[in-house]
């Protein structure tokens, strides 16, 4: 069968090409896959600067954003041929560090968890996979082939889960306003989740053009493109940070409302690093009560929390988040940013 493979650490070496088909052992579940997402951490990894081939090995299968339809369940799984399915992407360490014990590998403190497509194990970007079942997500017939986006909203959910524990820290927190800055897939899904709580919604990105101001309007939240300037007369209660830029980050450390929170979810490529007053940055969050904290995947109950944000968004607002959909055989278009790029699917 077809694969995407690259060579993790060696840039330009993606390529389609043949592998065996998955063994038992990879999980009961044989998946027919109908697409994969592309997001940051797939081109960080193609371009050699991130990610691990398994144990063994020199080539990785790319592809953590998954959508496929069953082929084949053993009786009793909870599974069935023809169900819709994605894989979670990661896996718990095996030691297990008392997270990954309870389920919550998202939180896994000793790092020696596992990620399909990304961390040590191959992903789903083969014509055909395998899942263990504990590690599928059954997607609605009614969400479809939009399932894909499932994955990226289940980091979001955790993101929004873990604002809402830190919220709790004051019985009168009662947020009513976000600032989301990126307008990429997982800003855009942090806004409609934002927007699904009854929160007023702004959302900051350079582009002032493309299709994602009209994404942000539809949603019925307000866009502010350009530079920072732009959000500089707001401050909302909750920020999610999606860019990983290190301008942003600085500026959104502090832009909050007394008490406020910012979640961290974009990760920074480093060796940018800018002249801040961190004694400035302490007196503001300490005598104010501000939080910043980072964020980063999901597990089993984030995978179920994000289908259901989907299962309650609009499907065409959904469908205009896949800008690009690229055939497998131009499988390196779909690696190689455009401007007007929300999400880019790769179809098999
Ligand atoms: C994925 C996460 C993963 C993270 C770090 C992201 O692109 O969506 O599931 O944990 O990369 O590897």
């Amino acid at each position: 069968m077809r694969a995407l493979t690259v060579i993790p650490g060696e840039p330009h070496s993606g390529s389609l090409t043949e592998v065996p088909e998955p063994l038992p052992g990879e999980g009961s579940l044989l998946v027919q896959t109908i697409a994969i997402g592309i997001c940051g951490t797939d081109i960080e990894i193609v371009e050699g600067r991130y990610g691990s081939a398994p144990q063994g090995r020199k080539h990785l299968i790319l592809g953590h954003e998954s959508i496929g339809r069953v082929l084949d369940a053993p009786a009793g799984s909870g599974f069935a041929a023809d169900d819709l399915v994605v894989g979670v992407v990661r896996r718990p360490d095996p030691v297990p560090c008392s997270y990954c014990a309870a389920g919550e590998w998202d939180m896994c403190r000793n790092g020696l968890y596992t990620e399909r497509g990304i961390k040590g194990l191959d992903g789903y970007g083969a014509e055909r996979f395998r899942l263990e079942p504990a590690f599928a997500v059954k997607v609605d017939d009614e969400l479809g082939d939009l399932g894909v986006l499932i994955e990226p909203t289940s980091v979001v959910a955790k993101a929004w889960g873990h604002v809402d524990w830190i919220g709790r820290r004051s019985s009168a927190w009662s947020p009513e306003s976000v600032l989301i800055t990126g307008a990429g897939p997982i800003g855009l899904l942090a806004a409609l989740m934002g927007r699904q709580r009854g929160l007023a919604v702004h959302i900051f990105d350079r582009v002032r053009s493309g299709p994602k101001p009209q994404l942000a309007q539809d949603l019925g939240a307000s866009y502010h493109g350009g530079d920072l300037s732009a959000v500089a007369h707001l401050s909302p209660d909750i920020i999610i940070e999606c860019t990983g830029a290190t301008a942003v980050m600085a500026d959104v450390m502090t832009r909050t409302a007394p008490s406020g929170i910012v979640c961290l979810a974009g990760v920074s490529s480093g060796g940018q690093p800018i002249n801040l007053d961190l004694g400035d940055v302490n007196r503001r969050m300490v005598l104010e009560n501000r939080v910043v904290f980072g964020s980063v995947n999901g597990n089993r109950a984030h995978y179920e929390a994000g289908a259901a944000a989907l299962a309650r968004a609009d499907r065409t607002w959904l469908s205009r988040l896949i800008t690009r959909l690229v055939p497998l055989a131009k499988w390196q278009q779909a690696l190689t940013r455009e401007p007007d790029d929300v999400k880019v699917i790769i179809e098999f």
